[in-house]
């Protein structure tokens, strides 16, 4: 049964739990053949021939190393500059409001934020909403995937994934540098100094920051969390958070049904009452 595309369901339970102990993430029925499409890859490059050798090999590394490769290949990663645009319109508005009320310091966090798109995003809607004001700006953007985390760093973008952006912002916060015949943008200076990335796994609040934060960007990753992760989570947000501070959720995503004090004040936004 542990051939290209068939999958013994006793090993596709253990997977399962290994991804739900290790990351939170909820691996569901019948998606054995995803499974060993997307393990594939690390099964080649060690060498082993059977999808049972590679859980045997995953249980028995002490390292670490080979998890963290196992929850590079089961994420989904997918994100694009500016999604959910309304999201990026609350932000620059609350901002505007805080530093009115004579805000000097301001710090966010962007908690699952893959190939850096999400916290990049907020960087330039911040620099933009603030202008020249005189404020101490800080984004921790933090993910458990060292494949996404090192190419968030980087900060290197395709023309198309700079798509979602207006011209003038393309413009002011991206460099050309030149790949063979390839356009690539980076990431300008700006935008990197106030994004700081680290390695996080949600799965394991309470988290090492120390609050308060003004905003949370956590969205699109509670999708492949159960109830009990995502009450976890959502908690240790709240903690952090200030009061009258906000999260974003995904809009696909809600904390219905989960015990917070926090406020629906928009679809798939949440404050912290003051
Ligand atoms: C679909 S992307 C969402 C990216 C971005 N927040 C957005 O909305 O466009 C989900 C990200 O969550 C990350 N992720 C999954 N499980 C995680 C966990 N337990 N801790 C931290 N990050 C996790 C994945 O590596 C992936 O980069």
């Amino acid at each position: 049964m542990d051939g290209a595309s068939a999958m013994d369901p006793r090993l596709y339970r253990q997977f399962c739990e290994l991804a739900h102990r290790q990351a939170g993430i909820v691996l569901k029925e019948g998606k054995e053949s995803l499974l060993i499409a997307r393990i594939a890859r690390r099964q080649r490059a060690l060498g082993l021939t059977s999808a049972r050798e590679y859980l045997d090999y995953l249980e028995a590394d002490r390292t670490g190393g080979e998890i963290v490769s196992f929850l590079d290949v089961i994420t989904t990663n997918f994100t694009s500059f500016l999604r959910e645009p309304e999201h990026f319109e609350h932000l620059a508005q609350e901002v505007l409001r805080w530093v009115k009320g004579g805000a000097k310091r301001l710090r966010f966090w962007s908690a699952a934020s893959s190939t850096g798109e999400e916290p990049y995003s907020m960087a330039l809607t911040l620099l933009e909403a603030l202008g020249d004001a005189p404020i101490d700006l800080r984004i921790l953007a933090t993910d458990l995937s060292t494949a996404v985390l090192a190419k968030a760093r980087d900060g290197i973008y395709d023309e198309e994934a700079l798509e979602p952006l207006p011209a003038s912002q393309k413009l002011r916060y991206f460099e050309r540098v030149a790949d063979g015949d390839r356009q690539l943008y980076r990431a300008s200076e700006a935008l990197r100094q106030v994004v700081v990335f680290k390695r996080l796994n949600l799965r394991q609040p309470p988290f090492p920051m120390r609050g308060p934060l003004d905003a949370v960007f956590c969205r699109n990753v509670m999708i492949y969390f159960d109830k009990e992760v995502r009450q976890g989570l959502v908690g240790a947000i709240e903690g952090l958070l200030k009061p009258d501070g906000f999260l974003a959720v995904g809009h696909a995503e809600t904390l219905t049904g989960l015990q917070t004090r926090l406020r629906a004040v928009k679809p798939s936004v949440y404050a912290r009452p003051p």
